[in-house]
């Protein structure tokens, strides 16, 4: 029986070498397979005397046998090894730190600007915006500045290579003062014909634009308009107003303001608001931090309103400043240069 017993030998061995499950099943096929060594002797039992078939039978059936036994184990002897392979590749080191997506935060000035909306919000102010295009109309000539007005050289424009319908070329709004005449026109105009007007009460933030730029100017900057026309709104309602703004912003109830008296076409009488703080690092000095006014006649006119019947206030505050103020930055640039060190101190 040797030489059945070396073929069971030879498929060991053979089976052994093997290292992939392809070539494996190859191996079973010489042995195993229709023209395989275990099934030619299989073959060559008829031609034995029939008293020696029995025994070579049982004999080549112990040999097919242990050649399977020896292929089952080196299946699974490969499987393991493919296992181990794709455990060890995709590996995960679950000591390492974890990689947390990346917060962003509030630029500061649009913080300011959230809070700003929220004092407002909560005394009955509707906050509303408008277009940083805009129109001539609206920017200068139904705020009462004529086209040789000589405040529209107050303020170096940025133009843009379009016309309005009007012929007139568009522009970045130099304040967002626009706004009040677009929000109180759309407010009279949807009152009108009816017997009273509910008060126009609102602030208008956003984006303004200005040819200048060092430390304390910006090309782009922002401001918060407000405006507050009803029958009977005076000055001391904008100081009320304007005193709880500031207490409320900077968290201070013994900021002080004064009105000085200033100039701008579309307020008559004007004012600059400045506030000083009593204590702290700016105490007792004065701050310019608005422009303000009792809203020009014309310009209520261009409300669509009746100046001898509608009166109010506006004002104007640039929200970089009051930023500045409140965190004690210096240099305004800092807000646009994008560096995050800078940056993420505020969230
Ligand atoms: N629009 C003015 C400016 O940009 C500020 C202002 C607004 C003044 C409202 C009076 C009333 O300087």
């Amino acid at each position: 029986m040797s030489d059945l017993d070396s073929i069971v030998g030879q498929a060991r061995e053979q089976f052994a070498a093997i290292g992939d499950a392809a070539q494996l099943e190859e191996a079973k096929a010489r042995f195993l397979g229709k023209s395989g060594q275990v099934t030619e002797l299989l073959k060559g039992l008829a031609k034995l005397p029939v008293e020696e078939r029995k025994a070579r039978g049982e004999a080549i059936n112990r040999v097919k046998n242990a050649i399977e036994a020896a292929l089952a184990d080196r299946r699974e002897a490969l499987a393991d090894a493919r296992m181990q392979q794709k455990l060890a590749a995709e590996a995960l080191d679950v000591t390492l730190p974890g990689r947390s997506a990346q917060r962003g935060g509030l630029h500061p000035v649009m913080r300011t600007q959230r809070r700003v909306e929220q004092i407002f919000r909560s005394i009955g102010f509707d906050i509303a915006e408008g277009p940083e295009i805009e129109t001539d109309w609206f920017n200068f000539t139904a705020l009462n500045s004529p086209e040789n007005h000589p405040a529209r050289s107050m303020q170096d424009t940025f133009y843009v290579d379009a016309r309005d319908s009007a012929g007139k070329q568009l522009l970045l709004r130099t304040h967002t003062s626009p706004m009040q005449v677009r929000y109180a026109s759309l407010h009279a105009a949807k009152h009108r014909g009816h017997e009273t007007m509910a008060p126009i009460k609102v602030i208008a933030p956003g984006r303004t634009y200005r040819v200048d730029s060092d430390a304390t100017h910006s090309p782009m900057f922002h401001q918060v308009e407000g405006l507050w026309i009803d029958e009977d709104i005076s000055f001391a309602d904008l100081k009320g107003v304007f005193l709880n703004f500031m207490r409320a912003f900077f968290e201070d109830d013994n900021i002080v303001a004064r009105f000085r008296p200033s100039y701008f076409p579309f307020t008559e009488p004007s004012a600059e608001i400045d506030i000083a703080f009593s204590s702290g690092p700016m105490k007792g000095r004065w701050l310019e931090v608005s422009g303000s006014g009792q809203v020009h006649p014309n310009v209520v006119r261009n409300f669509g309103l009746d100046p001898e019947r509608h009166i109010g206030f506006a004002f104007g505050s640039g929200l970089e400043r009051l930023t500045m103020l409140r965190y004690g930055i210096g240099d305004l640039r800092l807000f646009y240069e994008g560096d995050l060190r800078f940056l993420r101190q505020f969230n």
